[in-house]
């Protein structure tokens, strides 16, 4: 073979075979849906005829207020699930009820992250960083979602046309980092966009009908967000509820070409 025929050869097997994708069966699925962002989602897919399974995931001990009133109303069609991502054991659990699910999941959402937690705050200047902390904000926010794709990958058929979307945030791109500070909280999320990136070139192939994306949500009014409002300028604070239409706007607007993206809530794509 010569060597211009060896690249034209490399160059097409890159080319990920495009397979007539299987139908739309309604399955849609939130992972950290008790509250915030995670728990608008859930109500603005119920709202929506297309949707008629949503299962929707919460810690176990988790706050149910919000989400069992919501479990009560819908019966079946909304199927609550515990999950805690950081959790190896509660992954394998979420993992053999993914492949009970018949059908395969047409949108998931990966809303569970953290910011602050018990005895976590985010670190002003590197003398606050703590190895246990940036551990911890490692398991919750980069390998949790990676996990929790990993076991929802198995549940979907090659040719099936699916979403999954992480919720990221703008601080995890390493371009737009001017300010410093939050160092577990930004690079977290920078692992995270890898991890992304990575699935996304690895499914190219396997789910040739996946987009596989990183979303930042917008600074949105949650308890994630509530102890650094102060220096969210005027009108740049969004409830959860225009968060939620915004991200359902953006997977209602992507495709496969752009599995592997990190997307604003606008639909424009966020640098590195
Ligand atoms: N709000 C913003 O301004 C903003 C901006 C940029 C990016 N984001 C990102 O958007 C996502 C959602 O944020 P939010 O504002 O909705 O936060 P939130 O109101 O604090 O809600 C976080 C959700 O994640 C869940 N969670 C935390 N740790 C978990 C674990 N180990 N396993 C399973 N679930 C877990 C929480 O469950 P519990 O109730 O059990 O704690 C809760 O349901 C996060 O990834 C965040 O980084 C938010």
């Amino acid at each position: 073979m010569t060597e211009r025929n060896a690249v034209y050869t490399l160059a097409r097997a890159k080319v990920p075979a495009r397979l007539p994708p299987t139908d739309s069966n309604g399955v849609r699925m939130v992972i950290g849906a008790n509250r915030g962002i995670g728990l608008a989602l859930v109500r603005a897919q119920l709202r929506s005829q297309g949707v008629r399974q949503l299962i929707a995931t919460y810690r176990p001990g988790a706050d149910l207020r919000a989400l069992a009133p919501l479990s009560q109303h819908h019966g079946s069609r909304l199927d609550l699930v515990p999950l805690d991502v950081a959790d190896d054991g509660s992954i394998a659990r979420f993992s053999r009820y993914l492949l009970r699910q018949k059908g395969g999941i047409d949108v998931t959402i990966h809303a569970a992250g953290i910011l602050h937690e018990d005895g976590i705050e985010p670190e002003k200047s590197f003398a606050d960083c703590n190895a246990a902390n940036l551990k911890r904000l490692f398991a919750v926010n980069s390998v949790g979602p990676l996990m929790a794709a990993g076991a929802l990958l198995p549940a979907q058929s090659r040719k099936r046309r699916f979403t999954f979307v992480a919720l990221s945030a703008m601080v995890g791109s390493i371009s737009d980092n001017r300010l410093g500070g939050w160092y577990g909280y930004r690079a977290s999320k920078t692992a995270l966009n890898q991890f992304i990136k990575t699935l996304a070139n690895e499914c190219r192939f396997k789910y040739p009908n996946a987009s596989i994306v990183a979303v930042h949500p917008g600074t949105t009014d949650t308890e994630l967000s509530r102890p650094f409002q102060r220096s969210v300028k005027p009108g740049k604070l969004y409830s959860p509820d225009q968060t939620a239409s915004r991200i359902l706007k953006v997977i209602e607007d992507i495709d496969q070409d752009q599995s592997g993206q990190f997307i604003n809530w606008d639909g424009s794509r966020i640098p590195w």
